[in-house]
């Protein structure tokens, strides 16, 4: 089986996703798989064998000449955060050569990598979520309209981005403004919510084998004023898993972050972020390409459910193929 594992994207989380890809590259199985690495960059989508040397994808098929054979693939790894691999620009694009891919379909993708749209489209199904004010680059910022409907402190973040690229939490209101321009360097339409006090957790959910499965919550606690770039990549937080929450309020957050996934018939990876208020999740987002480092916390639950990396990544390939 020819797997084509797809890593790095034209957003700021590039540098991540290659980690992420060449981590899945490390942990297939030889003998089942033929694993290539293929770099997606702006200027360029290439093969990088062994020795670093690269070859240029033909996109009318996604495939590669090397030296003097054509090869093709069987099944995409998706290992791409942020554009193109989680908006669905690259699902469609697979969807189209009919070639199978680990990740959600193209139009899930784009759903969710939308923040706004996809908390509208869960909260009917009672998913509650913060309070929030939404910003299209080029409208006019009433910063009284803002704060009225958001209060302080409150978070101004990219709507389409991740790894925390662009998020503020904003405490006064003079900060508001800059935290805006901030936020527009990484999208051009910004959401604002209001702050919501409680318990941060992180919630795997995965088809495996064929059923939804739940995996282990994760807490977090931030050193940091929230769980920002530094906080998720340099150490400067602790991710407890499982995390340290009653029994009631764990199956609360278990269900709701199932219900998520099964009212948008999602498929392949998710990691759904909450705020738990009052024994009450409140949903952030959701990731369908979450990090796959070792450290990265899916992994991490998945190894606290008995899932080696090597079955969470070949159990993925696997369903793509069925
Ligand atoms: N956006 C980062 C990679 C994550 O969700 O893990
Ligand atoms: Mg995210």
């Amino acid at each position: 089986t020819n797997v084509a594992i797809i890593m790095g994207g034209y957003s700021s989380e590039y540098k991540i996703s290659l980690t992420s890809g060449n981590v899945v590259y490390n942990h297939l199985d030889a003998t089942k798989y033929n694993a290539y690495r293929i770099h997606i960059f702006k200027d360029k989508w290439v093969y990088v064998d062994k020795n670093e040397q690269e070859f240029p994808i033909n996109k009318n098929d996604f495939s590669v000449e090397v030296q003097g054979s054509k090869i093709t693939f069987d099944v995409v790894f998706n290992a791409i955060h942020g554009t193109p691999g989680e908006d669905g620009l690259m699902q469609a694009y697979f969807e189209l050569l009919n070639i199978p891919q680990t990740s959600c379909d193209y139009y899930q993708a784009a759903l969710t990598f939308n923040k706004r749209d996809l908390l509208s489209v869960l909260k009917p199904y009672g998913i509650k979520t913060a309070t929030s004010f939404y910003l299209n680059n080029g409208d006019s910022i009433d910063i009284t309209k803002i704060i009225e409907t958001v209060g302080l402190p409150c978070f101004v973040k990219p709507n389409k981005s991740g790894s925390s690229f662009g998020i503020s939490k904003v405490k006064s209101i003079e900060d508001l403004v800059p935290a805006i321009e901030n936020a527009y360097k990484e999208d051009n339409e910004i959401i604002i919510e209001s702050f919501l006090d409680g318990t941060e957790v992180s919630v795997g959910v995965i088809n495996f084998k064929g059923q939804i499965k739940v995996l282990p919550i994760t807490e977090i606690v931030s050193e940091n004023d929230f769980f920002d770039y530094e906080a998720k990549y340099l150490g400067k937080s602790q991710e407890i898993t499982p995390a340290r929450i009653s029994a009631e309020i764990q199956a609360k957050v278990e269900a709701t972050a199932k219900k998520a996934y099964e009212v948008l018939k999602m498929s392949g990876f998710s990691r759904s972020e909450f705020i738990i208020v009052n024994g009450e999740p409140h949903m952030l987002e959701m990731n369908t390409i979450p990090g796959l480092t070792t450290e990265s916390i899916l992994p991490q639950q998945a190894r606290e459910a008995g899932i080696s990396l090597n079955e969470l990544f070949e159990n993925a390939i696997e369903l793509a193929l069925k």
